[in-house]
């Protein structure tokens, strides 16, 4: 029997700390709310922060700094011979997350949150019960709760994750040394990127994938791109390959594929396998059933804009449709806490940029050439090189290009793809044209600083209106 020691009153009760509900939280307390965050792990910041975004972008920074002196350095005429300590990697990483964790507890206080440990459960009555590590439970009422429960990794039926042998994002965050022969199931963005990492510091990496190429949801030409790049750092691929199962050994994984063009079964090997097939809503306990809310057939809570079919309850990030992605369940929690607090929130799923953190980056916003060209619209391409920008030349960062696409009709920037030398920052200017509805004219006619990376999206804006000054 858990002991019940004691019972709130709140307007909005946030399930999960994750980006989407530390945002919810934050904001509505901004907006006046009396606000709870129920969290059921004792640290906040949910996946991105203790194992998604923030300790990988770490790991990929650390590792990225590492292999450019040992391949870069010399062509600057700076002689090292760098060696690395992966316990100090891991430990900054960690040292990292922990202040991050630590500002979002801050911001709780600053902005008078009350945060409360423990895992909610939600009841017919409206309330919410929270049983805490200590055996109590606490009891909340509100007149709103948001669900921001998030997602887990998804596995496939014959690969069974014991983040030894076999890990997924989680366990490939916290390999205690570099596996000679790392093998990724999935070339997704969490199979390349930590693909990258464990490469650069010195695995054999293979990635298989079911499709015919990597990133599938990527414009095409970025994902060839991205595919030649990777090669040349010595990534392998097994495209039109689809994992069936993997036998975890003593010294060794065996993992069966199946080649979709001829249907051949081979054994592939490993020492490490890496489960990166995609993720899962994550509703875990929270007792839906019981207030008559239902998940659709993959697993996610349905909502008209944040709304669940149940009144008061309200759903935002991961455990909602649509990409899994930290800033769309931001964006997501401000615009709902906005709406339930009777102001007109809102959300542009159209401007949702994608990033991956490869060397170069990947990014991407709006529609791919092929969604344009089906949906049977004209359009115009602007492309242009990094090799043609002054700054990535003098960085030795020329590879790769920016491409813009923009409509024959009405001129708008329909999408914007590149992959190339910081590119995760300099898809920031390409959103916000695209939030406020920009011609590639606009992009193409705002000043932009000299010499700058940026000036390479200035100039395939300029190529989608077909007058590129340089190149
Ligand atoms: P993903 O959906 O991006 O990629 C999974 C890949 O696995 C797909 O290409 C799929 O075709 C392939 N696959 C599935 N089953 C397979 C099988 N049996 N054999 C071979 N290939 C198979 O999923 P990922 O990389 O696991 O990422 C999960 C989520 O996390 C994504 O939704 C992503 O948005 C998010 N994420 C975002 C990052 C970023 O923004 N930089 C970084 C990491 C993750």
């Amino acid at each position: 029997m858990l002991e019940t020691v004691g019972m709130t009153d709140y307007d909005v009760v946030v399930i999960g700390s994750g980006v989407g509900g530390y945002t919810a939280a934050i904001r509505a307390s901004q907006l006046g709310l009396k606000t709870a965050c129920v969290e059921g792990n004792s640290v906040l910041g949910g996946t991105c922060l203790n194992n998604g975004c923030i300790p990988s972008k770490s790991l990929l920074h650390a590792t990225g700094l590492f292999d450019f002196a040992r391949t870069k350095f010399a062509e600057f005429g700076i002689r090292v011979s760098p060696k690395f300590d992966l316990s100090i990697m891991m430990s900054q990483k960690q040292a990292s997350v922990d202040a991050l964790g630590r500002s979002i507890e801050d911001l709780f206080d600053k902005n008078g949150v009350d945060r409360i440990e423990g895992w909610a459960r939600l009841n017919c009555s409206g309330r919410i019960s929270v049983r805490r590590a200590e055996q109590t439970k606490v009891t909340l009422s509100a007149r709103h709760v948001v669900i921001a429960t998030g997602s887990i990794p998804s596995s496939l039926p014959g690969v069974v994750v014991d983040q030894n042998r076999i890990v997924d994002s989680t366990g490939a965050l916290a390999l205690r040394e570099p596996p000679r022969r790392l093998l990724i199931i999935g070339a997704g963005c969490i199979g390349l990127e930590l693909g990258s990492v464990w490469r650069r510091l010195g695995s054999d990496v293979e990635v298989v994938e079911a499709h015919d190429r990597i990133i599938p949801g990527a414009d095409e030409e970025i994902s060839r791109a991205l595919r030649g790049i990777l090669e040349k750092q010595n990534l392998r691929f097994r495209l039109l390959t689809m994992a069936l199962d993997a036998l975890a050994g003593e010294d060794e994984v065996v993992v069966r594929v199946r080649n979709l063009a001829d249907g051949t079964i081979r054994s592939l090997k490993a020492d490490v396998v890496l489960s990166a097939v995609g993720r899962q809503p994550f509703v875990g306990d929270l007792g839906l059933e019981a207030i008559g809310l239902s998940l659709d057939k993959q697993g996610f809570i349905p909502t008209e804009p944040f709304a669940t079919a149940v009144p008061g309850i309200w759903a935002v990030g991961d455990v909602t449709r649509g990409p899994m992605l930290a800033h769309k369940a931001e964006d997501e929690a401000i615009a709902c806490i906005e709406l339930l607090a009777g102001r007109p929130g809102r959300m542009d799923y159209d401007v949702i940029p994608n990033v991956i953190y490869t060397s170069p980056e990947v990014a991407w916003v709006g529609e791919t050439e092929a969604e344009v060209r089906t949906s049977g619209r004209g359009y115009r391409v602007g492309r242009f090189p990094f090799s043609a920008n002054s700054r990535a030349r003098l960085a030795h960062e020329s590879e790769g290009f920016v491409k813009v696409i923009s409509s024959r009709e009405d001129y708008r920037i329909l999408g914007v793809h590149m992959i190339g030398p910081q590119a995760s920052e300099i898809i920031g200017e390409a959103c916000v044209a695209m939030a406020f509805q920009a011609d590639g004219e606009d992009v193409a006619r705002t000043c932009h600083p000299h010499p700058t990376r940026s000036e390479a999206l200035r100039q395939a804006a300029m190529g989608a209106e077909g007058w590129m000054t340089q190149a």
